[in-house]
């Protein structure tokens, strides 16, 4: 494991900061945030009008002294004030209370798996501002491992798959580290932005920044796989016009659309299974690979990863949130440390 789990054991919280949400498990009460990482801004003033969910919605309907930002992109906090005062927002003054009574506040986050220095630097820095005295790193990849019930710290491979946002983590565990690991730069937001560019392509249509979920839309059902419903009616406006209209799109035709990302996903699995030793691409032959993260549920993703690697795929029981389920767990100490050597214990 990335740290020991005596010192996560001693940790008060955990921060889970992806590029579309962020999560926070506090020790005893469990997963108390659960937000899109967004916040909107008054550019007059400097001050925050709203965090989460509230400013999610407000993106793309905003007067012109309001901006809507992301503090973290591409996996990686890019703003850092921004991103404490999202989270001091997101965790209310009762909880923050909570956590300031604590004489030595010891935090837990999970960074991707190649976070660069200057990542890392930037996740300890924000929760450094919000009191932390010491900062835990755990590997996404070992965090949401441990969150969807792998047996990590077994002598046996487990090939986890994390579908966020940003980027796609694949690795394959074993002996609680990992042994081969891929981080691919293409997640669901690239998925999503390769529909609205093909409707806008092909059928001239614009789709409303969010509230839509394009992909929903188009894929509802079976979609990615040739199983799927034939065609779907989405609503959108008119690049031309600006009118508000409505077309049938082909839903082949958006799986094709699709295709050149995941293309890099497989590309990813590929090489880490070229790269894993036999014996343990023999135990994920039976084992397969397990989904984790939010992408995780697009529609027929996972058929699609089995016709292409030919073995078997799951997808964790609530996807999103095993990352920092993981952290939570170790948090309380529910994860049994693996004695590399009983004989001297
Ligand atoms: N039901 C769903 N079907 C398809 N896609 C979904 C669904 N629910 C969430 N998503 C997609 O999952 C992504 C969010 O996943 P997740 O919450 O794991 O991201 P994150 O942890 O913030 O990102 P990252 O780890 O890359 O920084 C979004 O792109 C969203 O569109
Ligand atoms: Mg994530």
């Amino acid at each position: 494991m990335t740290v020991s789990l005596e010192l996560l054991r001693r940790c008060h919280f955990a921060v889970d900061m992806g590029a579309a949400r962020t999560r926070v498990y506090v020790k005893g009460a469990g997963l108390v945030v659960d937000q899109p990482s967004v916040v909107a801004v008054n550019t007059r003033t400097g001050g925050l009008i709203a965090v989460g969910e509230f400013a999610e919605k407000m993106t793309g309907k905003t007067p012109g002294y309001i901006r809507v930002q992301r503090p973290i992109s591409g996996g990686t906090i890019v703003d850092i004030e921004m991103a404490q005062r999202m989270l001091r927002h997101l965790l209310g003054d009762k909880m923050r209370r909570t956590l300031r009574r604590k004489p030595r506040l010891r935090a837990a986050a999970c960074t991707p798996h190649d976070a660069d220095p200057l990542a890392q630097r930037a996740t300890i820095e924000t929760l450094v501002g919000l009191g932390a005295r010491r900062v835990e790193l755990v590997d996404t990849l070992i965090a949401a491992a441990v969150g969807c019930g792998l047996p990590v710290e077994r002598p046996e491979a487990t090939m986890i798959m994390v579908c966020g946002a940003a980027a796609t983590q694949v690795a394959v565990l074993s002996l609680g580290s990992i042994v081969t690991a891929e981080r691919i730069p293409v997640g669901g937001e690239a998925v999503d932005h390769a529909i609205v560019q093909h409707l806008r392509h092909r059928h001239e249509l614009m789709l409303p920044s969010q509230a839509v979920r394009p992909l929903q839309l188009a894929l509802s059902g079976n979609g990615l796989t040739p199983h799927g419903p034939a065609s779907t009616e989405i609503h959108g406006r008119d690049v031309a016009t600006g009118l508000a209209r409505s077309v049938h799109v082909d839903t082949a035709a958006v799986r094709d659309a699709i295709q050149t990302p995941l293309t890099a996903v497989l590309d990813g699995i590929g090489k880490v299974l070229r790269d894993c030793p036999p014996d343990l691409v023999a135990d994920l032959a039976d084992r397969g690979i397990m989904m984790v993260g939010g992408s995780a549920l697009l529609p027929g993703l996972d058929q699609m990863l089995r016709q292409a690697t030919g073995i078997p795929v799951h997808i964790a029981e609530r996807p999103d949130v095993c990352a920092v389920q993981g952290l939570g767990a170790m948090l309380e100490g529910r994860i049994d440390p693996l004695l590399l050597d009983p004989l001297a214990a």
